[in-house]
């Protein structure tokens, strides 16, 4: 006859395993982990010539008609690529409608900006540098910059060699598109979606289960945990206008449908502990307090404390390894470069 004891011992040695087995099976169903190397774009072959260049754009004060803000400004990537303000603050030192999101792993998101209204990030890259609040300049001003600083004529015709003239506004967002690309940041999530057990916390595991059990992840899936679908902000409860602005209705200005109203993208979550203040107006600074209004508003939950740190402590798993960037160096201003306005 079989010892009960034994029979104990072995059941509880096999279950364990299992379990672990099966939480991963679930979440290897909903998300994906990290790509290990740099997504192919849509007609924009990435080249070590066009990274190179875009890096130096993303970094250049000159593509803002004021000399002052660069992409760097707002998407800082030695602070989590936002700029950790409620919302940003640009061109004459005003303050824009909208919290910024990371640029980090922003090449993952189906569309871009909080209402999707950019479908890639070349077609995102021309907004910011033309927006009368954030860099408040036009593409033919950029363009006169950039073909007045030798070095960029040079780097622009290694990175688009076939091109009859390539300093081009147009050219400027796809190189800025395939720096952007290489933002990845690899996390422990990704370690245990690859396999390793060892890459979470028990907390984080449980937080991973509530995720997945409670419904988050039923807006926040896929590769970048979010990025990609639209809801409305207050699907079950609207938050109150302090949280949630009556004035910005979110992707009813791109679609002009009722329906659409308060309608905003599934935000994605990697690095979000790095990204306060949280949700477009950027007015809650605590990761716990975003997760308790996101489980009331979209689920119609009230998450006990304990509850709220294993999510939390989920959320902290999608933390990565910051991509190493070495600072460019920018060719300094000629007698023909345009001079900067206020
Ligand atoms: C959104 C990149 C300049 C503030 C974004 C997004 C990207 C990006 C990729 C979308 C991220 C997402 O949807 O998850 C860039 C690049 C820039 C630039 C390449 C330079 C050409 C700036 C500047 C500011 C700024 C200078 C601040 C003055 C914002 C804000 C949003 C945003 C507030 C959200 C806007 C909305 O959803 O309506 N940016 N950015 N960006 N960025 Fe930038
Ligand atoms: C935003 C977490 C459930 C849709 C956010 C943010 C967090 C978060 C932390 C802020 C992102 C940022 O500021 O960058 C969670 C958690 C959930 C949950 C922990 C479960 C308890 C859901 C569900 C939906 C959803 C079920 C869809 C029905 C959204 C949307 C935003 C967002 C649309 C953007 C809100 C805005 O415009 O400010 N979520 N979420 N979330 N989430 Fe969730």
């Amino acid at each position: 006859m079989r010892s009960p004891i034994l029979f104990l011992v072995l059941s509880s040695a096999l279950s364990a395993p299992v379990a672990a087995d099966a939480l991963r099976d679930a979440a290897t169903e909903t998300f994906k982990p990290l790509p290990s190397t740099i997504p192919a774009l849509k007609e924009n072959t990435v080249t070590p010539e066009k990274i190179a260049l875009g890096k130096a754009l993303f970094f250049d004060p000159r593509l803002s008609a004021s000399g002052v803000f660069s992409c760097y400004s707002c998407h800082n990537l030695t602070t989590g690529g936002d700029d950790n303000m409620e919302t940003s603050v640009g061109h004459g030192w005003q303050k824009g409608p909208r919290n910024a999101p990371t640029a980090l792993n922003a090449v993952l998101n189906e569309a871009q900006f909080w209402d999707g209204r950019a479908d890639d990030l070349a077609a995102q890259a021309k907004g910011p540098v033309q927006a009368g609040v954030e860099m408040a300049n036009t593409p033919d001003n950029v363009v006169a910059t950039l073909k007045s600083l030798p070095d960029y004529v040079t780097w622009f015709g290694a990175s688009f060699p076939e091109a009859a003239d390539p300093v081009s506004f147009d050219n400027m967002a796809k190189a800025i598109e395939a720096f952007e690309a290489t933002l990845l940041t690899p996390a422990p999530f990704d370690a245990y979606l690859n396999g390793d057990d060892n890459a979470l916390t028990a907390e984080a595991k449980a937080g991973l289960q509530l995720f997945m059990d409670k419904g988050c992840s039923s807006c926040h899936s896929g590769v970048n945990v979010g990025g990609h679908g639209y809801y409305p902000f207050g699907l079950i409860e609207k938050p109150g206008s302090e949280v949630l602005p009556e004035g910005d209705k979110g992707r009813f200005a791109v679609t002009e449908t009722a329906d659409d109203e308060y309608v905003f993208r599934a935000a994605p979550l990697r690095n979000i502990a790095l990204t306060a203040p949280y949700f477009h107006s950027g007015k809650v600074w605590d990761l716990s307090v975003a997760v308790e209004i996101m489980a009331e508003s979209q689920l119609g939950e009230e998450l006990k404390p304990e509850e709220t740190a294993q999510i939390v402590a989920f959320l902290d798993s999608l933390t990565g390894t910051m991509p190493e960037v070495t600072l460019p160096v920018l060719p300094a201003e000629t007698a023909g470069t345009p001079r900067p306005t206020t």
